[in-house]
């Protein structure tokens, strides 16, 4: 898979098989973060892996644009990437997790796993459950996919994702026209 196609190809993925991801692929995946861009290069992103799923999906919310919408029992995912902060290292996370959790969810997609990241999470109690020092910033939830999902360029505005009658998810992406707005020479 090129680099252009994982990156248009990724979509969130929201309903999971009951099949477990193998540790050694988690580990790929979290590998390929500690080569993500990092201000300073200071690094302060840290990871523990939850596959205590039953405990953390309480501590999630899902597509927020659908309407009474959550990934029923067998739907759900079997395992969570925290992604932490480490204060001792640096107090600001946010570009540096973003630049790790992109990394992640392409290297996931490069193999065949479906990745959802989660920023409407009960940090508190995800904390008191890790049992970490460090700050909880987001989850990354991973798993082999039961949904499809496709961007398309919305033209009108609405950037809601909606499910259509097929199940499929549809994500509007705003057009080049309107993100690229022009090239000084
Ligand atoms: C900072 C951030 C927080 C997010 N939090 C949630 C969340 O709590 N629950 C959820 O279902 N999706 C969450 N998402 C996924 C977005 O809804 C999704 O990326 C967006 O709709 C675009 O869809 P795509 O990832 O398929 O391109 C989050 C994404 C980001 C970047």
């Amino acid at each position: 898979m090129n680099v252009i196609d994982a990156i248009k190809g990724r979509r969130s993925i929201r309903k999971f098989k009951q099949r477990d991801v193998p540790q050694k692929d988690i580990e790929t995946i979290i590998d390929a973060a500690r080569y993500a861009a990092s201000g300073a290069n200071m690094q302060p992103i840290k990871y523990a892996v939850m596959r205590n799923h039953k405990e953390v999906y309480p501590c999630t919310k899902w597509a927020g644009y659908l309407t009474d919408w959550d990934p029923a029992e067998n739907e759900r995912p079997l395992c969570y990437i925290a992604i932490l902060g480490d204060a001792g290292i640096k107090k600001t996370f946010e570009p540096d997790a973003g630049a790790a959790i992109t990394t992640m969810m392409l290297a996931a997609h490069e193999m065949g796993l479906g990745t959802c990241w989660l920023g409407a999470i009960d940090r508190a109690k995800l904390k008191e459950m890790l049992g970490t020092e460090h700050e909880v910033l987001y989850l990354l939830a991973v798993g082999y996919p039961a949904q499809e999902s496709r961007a398309f360029d919305e033209t009108d505005g609405n950037i809601k994702y909606y499910e259509d009658e097929n199940g499929v998810i549809n994500v509007p992406k705003r057009p080049m026209s309107e993100v690229n707005v022009g090239t000084r020479e």
